[in-house]
This record gives structure tokens, C-alpha cells and sequence, in this order.
């Protein structure tokens, strides 16, 4: 899990690189390194911490050359330090690379390698493949990486020098993700369009055991044996200003806020005159669709929280039974799978391992697997027989915010079309549904003018050590994810439950020191029963914070705080509910001075195991 830019082409490459590299650091950022040739001498220079620390222990000026690869890391093999900081080079030193993936064999290959007198020098699984080109290396770069190749299990994305032939930079991927930038005199590699979107928009997805090879001018793309592929240059709409952070001072608050755009653009030309119009993009003929007994969704994090919401819906209102499955336990169990179920993978960046891995195993048992996903082109929309996106924008901060609640839009429409073609609701709750999800972006508008109460609950609660959250229904899983986005960016101890449940363990926890979050928005089931859990937590001297209806009286005279949240039907009501939570988080760890776009440990996308 790193982030690789490369660079070829008339300008010096090093500040192009150090540039690119930081609107890569989401992807990790415990060190970076930097290689150029110049004259013909390879340059390295790399160290640990974060881009701008390192910016002042290394010289940057002195790595001249108008070619060069880049990295940073988010450690997977070998601690944290500077020689397990990536460029890694062969014994002569005239070969450099940048890799991001796991190479699985690595210590056959080290063995082996070592066996014929390399000499390493980190500890990481990434060096192996710098020796490999070596053993190979007769003055023909492309080649030597094919070969090395052949024999390397497991996920690469690579950016490769040679002092030997500094005209070229050769680049190969498999299962991690790598474009190709186009741009004027100059050619690009990157993990992610925002690295290189300041120079150009025209994107070449690599696909899997593809070897790409770069001059200033041109790209040609090999498979491993060495054939040439055609490949399609696409043009991206994202803008630079898309991918920076226009005036907000973290990611996480700027992705907070865009919300109410994001769920418009999510919608846009999805529902027309009150009809639901996603029948293309799903790709499967009605007689398939109507034969679905049975959904499986697989995600992982806070796209698992948006498939439990997906759950709530499709059940509810679409009638199909759901079963919401961790990615990463659906893959090593024995899941029963037919012709007949839908798999759904759900995924921000559409590059999380276990993701992909759990829908290549539904695939392979036969079932028809589509995505819901923010990033086009991205490993998991390659996969998927169809794909809805989302339509987010980049999400930079590490914690999700803006993927969530467009995910759960999608899931929306998704169970609208179900309940249409099978004939679940009438045609006028349909035509409510379309009004009532074309209220929620104003609805979220105002929801967002209330960031000062949150910006106040932060300031009283934030030396709190723990804290619960806890809701049911379709805001069961907003608790679950309010309790992960306050300890991925405040880290503080949080937990989510379904309310009912604490008085089966947790209710021993409550003291006058816990901030208890209940996610209370008005519902026929199951209102009176949390007004209940409020009054619980009360009598043991808790703090109560509620997120509830506009005009509901009762949580007020119950609740030590309330934050109130616009009157939506029940199944919306979770794109409104999270987002006090997510600016509590917010507040919180901006208060305790954590980091927050860059949470410890954390990094975007998950591309490992
Ligand atoms: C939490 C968070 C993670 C991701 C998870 C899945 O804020 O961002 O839990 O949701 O790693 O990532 P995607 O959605 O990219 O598959």
C-alpha cells in the first residue's frame, strides 16, 4: 500500500515528483525516496517520515535529470527505515525501483538470488526484484523486467530505471493499481490520477501482467510474452481543484462538505420524471434480474457499514433476502453461491484486496458480480460484470466520508429498481422514494449548518477516553460507523452497537465519564424502545448525545444534547444521521491536534492482504 509516481520527459523530474507524490501520501507515508538519472549515474535519495519532513533531510535540488520514478511507503515487509525505503537498486547500482504489492516468493527469490552473491540491503520483499532485472539485465531494460517477471508471484506495481538507458522508464502492474499519464513532451506513471492531473488528463489504465515502456513522447504496452497491446487512452473529467483541497484545511472537512454535491451528481440522470433509469449500467437482462433469490454484498471498513445499510433497504422495501459479508472472511469460507445470486463489492477506491479477492471467488462459483465503486477504471470495476459508480470525486482524506453517503444513494436506487421489477411497491411510493432522495442534498445542507454544535460537543467531550454509539434499524450501522470514523482520527476508544444490545454487556461500561451516542432519528419500530435505552444510560450518570428528528420533543427532554436532523423517509435518514458524527470525529481529533487526513497507521486504500 504506497504510491508510486514516475516521471520522463524535458523538465528536471525531482520537483515534478516530490509534487505528484504529495497528493499520493493517503496512500502512505511512513517514508519515500526518490531516484533520476543524470549523465548516466543513477541518483537515490530517500528517508523515513512524512514528504515534508523528508523534504528537509534530503536535498532535492542536487537529484537532477529529466527522469525519474518516486515512492512512498506504508510499510508491509521490513520496519519502518531508510534502507527499507523504496527506490531499491541492484548490486551495481545502476538499476532503481519503486514497487507497491506484495511479492509472495520473495524469499525463494532472495534465497536464490543470494545464492548467486547479491547482496542485499533492506529487508523488504521489493528488493528481490531489483536483483532479479539484474541477473537478467543485458542491456535491454523492457526485457529484463519480463523476465524477471515470469517468475515473481504476487502484486506488483512497478516503476523501473536503468543508468544504462536513460531514455525510457519501464513500468509493469498486477493486481496494484498503476496508470499511464499522456501529457505535452512528457510521459507519466502513477498509483492515482490526482499525481499527475496537474499535467495532464489523459489516463492509460495498465492491466494485470502488463509491462508498459516509456519514453518522453510515447508509451508502448507488452504483455509477459512479450506481445504489444493496444491500449485506449481515456480522459478524465476530475479537475485539479477536484483533487486539492479548496480552502478547507483537511481533506476530511472539505469531503464532509461535499456531500451534498456528491449525492446530486450520484443521482443525476439515475432518476427521470420519478423513474428510476439504471437499467444499462446494471447490464443484466430483466428475466436475470428477476430471478435473483438472494444478495450477497462484500466490502470492507466503512463500505461494510454502507452494505449494512444496502441490507436494511433491499430487505425492507425490495424484499430480497441480503446476506453483507467481510470481504476478507467471505473469500476463505465456503460461501453458497449460484447462478441465481447477485454479488455486490462495494469500494471507495476499487483497489482493496480483500475486496477483489472475494469477488473473484464469487465469480468463480458463478454468480453475476457488479460494483458499487468511486474510481473509474479502478481493479474492482475491471472485475465486475457492471458497475454503478459513485460519483464522489477523489476522496483523499483517509477517512471516508463522501464515498459513504453517495454509496448509500446508490444502494437506494439500487433497491427503487428491485422493488420496481419486483413489484413491490406501488408506483406512488416509488415516486415518493425519487422525492424523497432528491430532498437529501438541501436536507444535508442544513444538517451541515449545525458543524458549530458538533464543533461544541467536541470541545466538552474530547479528553473522553471511550465512547459508545448506538442505534437500530438503518442507523445500526450509522453508529458503527460513527464509533470507526471518531477512532481512525481522534484515536479514541469507540464502539458501535444496535441499542437493544447493551444491556447485554455493554450498559456495565456506563459511568458519568462516557459519552453515549444515540443515532435516534424518527422511526414506527423501534423509537419508543431507544427513548427507553436513553433513559438506561441516564440512570447510570452517562452523557447523552442524540441525533433525532427536527421537532421531536421527547429526545429532548431525555438527551443531554441534541443535534437534529431534517424530517427524510426512514431509509434516508442514515445519509443524514452520519454526518454530525463524521464532524464530531472531525472536531475531535482536530482538537486533540491528531492528524487528521493522515491517521496513524491508516492508509486509503487497503492493496494488501
Ligand atoms: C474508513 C475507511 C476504511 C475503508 C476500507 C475499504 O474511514 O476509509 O475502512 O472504508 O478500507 O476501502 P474501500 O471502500 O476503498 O474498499
Amino acid at each position: 500500500m504506497c504510491g508510486i509516481i514516475g516521471y520522463i520527459g524535458k523538465e528536471k523530474a525531482a520537483p515534478i515528483l516530490v509534487k505528484g507524490l504529495k497528493n499520493l501520501e493517503y496512500r502512505g507515508y511512513d517514508s519515500a525516496g526518490f531516484s533520476t538519472i543524470d549523465n548516466g549515474t543513477l541518483l537515490i535519495a530517500k528517508d523515513t517520515g512524512k514528504l515534508n519532513e523528508i523534504e528537509l533531510k534530503i536535498n532535492i535540488n542536487e537529484l537532477h535529470g529529466c527522469v525519474g520514478i518516486s515512492h512512498c511507503r506504508w510499510a508491509t515487509h521490513g520496519n519502518v527505515t531508510q534502507e527499507n525505503a523504496h527506490p531499491h537498486t541492484d548490486c551495481t547500482g545502476r538499476i532503481s525501483i519503486v514497487h507497491n504489492g506484495i511479492i509472495e516468493n520473495f524469499s525463494e527469490l532472495k534465497e536464490m538470488l543470494i545464492a548467486k552473491n547479491h547482496k542485499f540491503s533492506s529487508s523488504t520483499d521489493t528488493e528481490v526484484i531489483s536483483h532479479l532485472i539484474e541477473e537478467y539485465y543485458t542491456g535491454n531494460l523492457p526485457e529484463a523486467v519480463r523476465k524477471a517477471l515470469k517468475e515473481v508471484e504476487g502484486s506488483y506495481a512497478l516503476g523501473v530505471l536503468s543508468a544504462d538507458e536513460p531514455d525510457i522508464i519501464v513500468a509493469a502492474r498486477n493486481e496494484s493499481p498503476l496508470i499511464i499519464g499522456k501529457g505535452k513532451n512528457a510521459m507519466f506513471i502513477a498509483s492515482d490520477v490526482p499525481a499527475i492531473l496537474e499535467h495532464t488528463n489523459e489516463i492509460i489504465y495498465l492491466d494485470d501482467k502488463e509491462i508498459a515502456v516509456l519514453t518522453k513522447s510515447n508509451f508502448r504496452v507488452f504483455d509477459l510474452d512479450g506481445r504489444e497491446k493496444k491500449k485506449e487512452i481515456k480522459k478524465i473529467s476530475w479537475s485539479m481543484e477536484d483533487a486539492e483541497k479548496g480552502g478547507y484545511e483537511h481533506f476530511m472537512l472539505k469531503e464532509i462538505y461535499e456531500q451534498p454535491r456528491a449525492i446530486e451528481d450520484t443521482i443525476n440522470g439515475r432518476l427521470k420524471n420519478g423513474t428510476i433509469n439504471i437499467k444499462e449500467e446494471l447490464g443484466m437482462d430483466e428475466n436475470s434480474l428477476k430471478k435473483i433469490s438472494k444478495i450477497i454484498i462484500v466490502a470492507c471498513g466503512t463500505s461494510w457499514h454502507s452494505a449494512l445499510v444496502g441490507e436494511f433497504m433491499l430487505e425492507e422495501l425490495a424484499k430480497i433476502p441480503v446476506e453483507v459479508e467481510y470481504a476478507s472472511e467471505f473469500r476463505y469460507r465456503n460461501p453458497i453461491v449460484d447462478a441465481d445470486t447477485l454479488v455486490i463489492g462495494i469500494s471507495q477506491s476499487g483497489e482493496t484486496a480483500d475486496t477483489i479477492a472475494a469477488m473473484k471467488e464469487a465469480k468463480r462459483r458463478g454468480a453475476h458480480v457488479i460494483s458499487i465503486c468511486n474510481v473509474m477504471g479502478s481493479s474492482i470495476t475491471r472485475i465486475s460484470d457492471a458497475v454503478l459508480y459513485t460519483r464522489a470525486g477523489p476522496e483523499i482524506g483517509v477517512a471516508s466520508t463522501k464515498a459513504f453517503t453517495t454509496q448509500l444513494a446508490v444502494l437506494y436506487l439500487l433497491t427503487m429498481h428491485f422493488a420496481k421489477l419486483k413489484n413491490t411497491l406501488t408506483e406512488k411510493q416509488l415516486q415518493s422514494m425519487a422525492q424523497g432522495i432528491r430532498k437529501i442534498p438541501l436536507q444535508m445542507q442544513a444538517v451541515l449548518e449545525k458543524d458549530a454544535e458538533t464543533e461544541e460537543l467536541a470541545h466538552l467531550y474530547h479528553k473522553s477516553t471511550n465512547a459508545l454509539y448506538l442505534g437500530r434499524g438503518a442507523n445500526f450501522p450509522i453508529a458503527l460507523e460513527g464509533a470507526l470514523k471518531m477512532k481512525e482520527v481522534s484515536y479514541i476508544h469507540a464502539e458501535g452497537y444496535p441499542a437493544a444490545e447493551m444491556k447485554h454487556g455493554p450498559i456495565a461500561l456506563i459511568d458519568k465519564n462516557m459519552p453515549v451516542v444515540f443515532v435516534a432519528p424518527y422511526d414506527t419500530y423501534t423509537y419508543k424502545k431507544i427513548l427507553g435505552n436513553i433513559e438506561e444510560v441516564k440512570a447510570r450518570g452517562g452523557i447523552v448525545i442524540a441525533i433525532a428528528t427536527e421537532g421531536d420533543r421527547e429526545v429532548a427532554k431525555k438527551a443531554g444534547h441534541v443535534i437534529y436532523i431534517p424530517d427524510s423517509l426512514y431509509t434516508l435518514s442514515s445519509m443524514l444521521s452520519v454526518i454530525p458524527l463524521q464532524l464530531l470525529a472531525y472536531h475531535t481529533a482536530k482538537k486533540l491536534g491528531k492528524d487528521v487526513d493522515k491517521p496513524r497507521s491508516l492508509a486509503k486504500s487497503v492493496t494488501v492482504e
